[in-house]
């Protein structure tokens, strides 16, 4: 277990709220197994064998059999216990002898169990690709092994001429791609909802949001982590700002309301302009799709808006130092073959902030891989 210091106020003020809200019994279980990250532990050896490197070649095997039971729903037809894979087959559509051998592949790696003979169970592992188990894995496994597996499939490209290979692949950019193609925006954005209640606890206990009155969370997806980060903080009302597709799906889900509470949800072009006057802009996993001079566009329209005294939360995981392991560093590759984004350096940060009229104030850890970088205008900083 790695031991990071968090701060404490905020800690206690975070819980207390959930607490009294009802939300705890969500935040336990999810604060216990996937924020508190767990060690993995091999021996050097282990890690520099040629059976290593030959175990890393293959590991699209695994991703793609854990995409395809994902697909398949098997998770949720396990839901209430064992299963024979005749019956799985069955339900699926599938065919029963390929099934069969998709699952006990699965179970040899520790996702679902083999029991007896033919029956499958789940495993804890595969718990996470219950469609409705909190902050489920099943969506985003299903859009990582879909669109991200195909682009990554074309890494090369990206390698050879900088530019991302899924432009190549598919004939358009990303978010294009995900407008027209619904099943794969909703499994994107299914995706990115189910992960935002972790990260936002995690956002939640590190940062001190008491100072904040209102909040813009550009890019903010279908709202799920300014829901979040609201429902902790009474006093504080929001706007996300997001493409009309998935704010128009928000706003059919609200029965054609574009505010519920403390919350509206905004349809724009972040490159265009970002909603004005609030006192924080949030930015969670936007500026890391984005290459330098797309990023500087989206901070400086951020800059343009804020009110006086404002600031930016940049959330983006922060790439360490040359030598140190960390999943940035893979992550910046996602980045490379999906939009031509990047992972950033502290110094990175420093500079892209600065060029954009900001002056960097603290890198806050957090519990998830992601910091939270908090920057303000530099004139306003000295004013
Ligand atoms: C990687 S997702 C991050 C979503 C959310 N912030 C989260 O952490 O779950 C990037 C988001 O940016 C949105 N986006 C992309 N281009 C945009 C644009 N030009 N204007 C507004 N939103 C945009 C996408 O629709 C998507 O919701």
């Amino acid at each position: 277990m790695v031991a990071r210091r968090l701060p404490f106020w905020p800690l206690l003020r975070v819980l207390h709220r959930a607490l009294r809200i009802g939300l705890w019994a969500e935040m336990k279980p999810l604060l216990r197994d996937r924020l508190f990250p767990v060690k993995i532990s091999a021996t050097k050896e282990e890690h520099s064998s040629a059976a290593a490197l030959f175990h890393m070649a293959t590991g699209y095997w695994v991703s793609q059999a854990i995409y395809v039971a994902a697909k398949l729903g098997i998770a949720d037809l396990l839901k209430d216990g064992p299963q024979s894979y005749v019956i799985l087959a069955a339900r699926t559509g599938a065919d029963a002898p390929s099934l069969f051998r998709l699952m006990r592949a699965l179970a040899s790696v520790g996702v679902f169990s083999h029991v007896g003979e033919d029956c499958f169970a789940l495993s804890r592992l595969a718990e996470s690709l219950l469609t409705d188990a909190p902050a489920s894995l099943r969506a985003m496994v299903i859009t990582i092994g879909e669109i991200h597996y195909q682009a990554c499939g074309n890494l090369l490209h990206s390698v050879q001429t900088g530019a991302p290979a899924f432009n190549n692949l598919f004939g358009t950019n990303l978010f294009d791609y995900l407008r027209q193609n619904a099943a794969a925006g909703e499994a994107f954005n299914q995706g990115m909802t189910d992960l935002s209640s972790l990260l936002a606890y995690a956002l939640l206990i590190a940062y001190d949001f008491s100072g904040v009155s209102s909040i813009v969370d550009v890019g903010g997806g279908e709202g799920e982590l300014l829901r979040k980060i609201l429902e902790l903080n009474p006093r504080m009302v929001g706007a996300v700002l997001d493409m009309p597709s998935t704010i128009e799906k928000v706003h059919q889900e609200l029965n054609g309301k574009a505010r519920i509470g403390p919350c509206s949800y905004i349809a724009g072009d972040f490159f265009d302009s970002v909603p004005e006057g609030a006192d924080a802009y949030l930015l969670a996993g936007v500026i890391h799709d984005w290459d330098d001079d797309r990023a500087k566009t989206i901070l400086r329209n951020c800059r343009r808006a804020m009110a006086e005294g404002g600031k930016v939360l940049v959330v983006d995981m922060v790439v360490p130092k040359n030598g140190a392991k960390s999943f940035s560093k893979l992550l910046d590759l996602n980045m490379l073959v999906m939009t031509g984004g990047r992972e950033r350096t502290e110094a990175e940060f420093r500079t892209l902030l600065d060029a954009s009229g900001y002056e960097l104030t603290r890198i806050i850890p957090t519990l998830a891989p992601q910091s939270i970088i908090e920057a303000v205008p530099k004139s306003t900083r000295y004013a």
